[in-house]
């Protein structure tokens, strides 16, 4: 794969590290749900942060053909004091990156004509639209004091869409089978 223009690259990696360190973030919120007393919301940011993984395993494998070392900016959202916080700040990341982030990188991947790198994006971008939607839903629930009632969270291992929908035939963004997702 690889990629010809140095600014989607750049894009690729800094995508690349707000994936990794969302990652992370949702693992370390997830398990302070758990502790708190919200089983479900701490699921929901564990399937989420598995997405997170799937998004930063793409832009990396786009990369992947070179090998070197380099600093990588990137956005991220710092900080765990409650559940109710630490939902508005997975909030505003992912709102973050619908509206700004993956848009922009989107754009510039096509028209440099880069379509690997576009791909990634376009992936990322629609699969973030459902994360916040999802994690509004669980800040609604918090601010009474619930749990999220939820059975299963289902995630695409190709591009991070991510439901609660145990009826769902195949990725709506990528069309991969139901059977392939990952059950949380
Ligand atoms: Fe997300
Ligand atoms: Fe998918």
């Amino acid at each position: 794969m690889g990629v010809s223009n140095a600014m989607t690259a750049d894009f690729l990696r800094s995508a690349y590290g707000g994936e990794s360190q969302a990652h992370m973030r949702y693992l370390i919120w997830g398990e302070e749900a758990e502790k708190n007393n919200f089983p479900n919301i701490g699921k929901l940011f564990r399937a989420i942060a598995y997405a997170e993984y799937v998004h930063a395993q793409n832009h990396f494998n786009i990369l992947k053909d070179n090998l070197y070392d380099t600093s990588v900016v990137a956005g991220a959202v710092f900080g765990s004091t409650n559940i109710i916080d630490n939902l508005q700040g997975a909030i505003n990341g992912e709102l973050h990156e619908i509206k700004q982030m993956y848009p922009v990188y989107l754009e510039t991947a096509k028209f440099q004509k880069e379509k690997n790198a576009e791909k990634s994006f376009h992936y990322a971008l629609e699969a973030e639209k459902v994360h916040a939607k999802l994690f509004q839903d669980a800040q609604n629930s918090a601010k009474e004091n619930k749990d999220i009632s939820i059975t299963s969270v289902y995630v695409c291992p190709v591009c991070g869409f991510t439901t609660l929908d145990d009826n769902v035939a195949q990725c709506p963004i990528c069309g991969v089978k139901k059977d392939n997702f990952k059950k949380f």
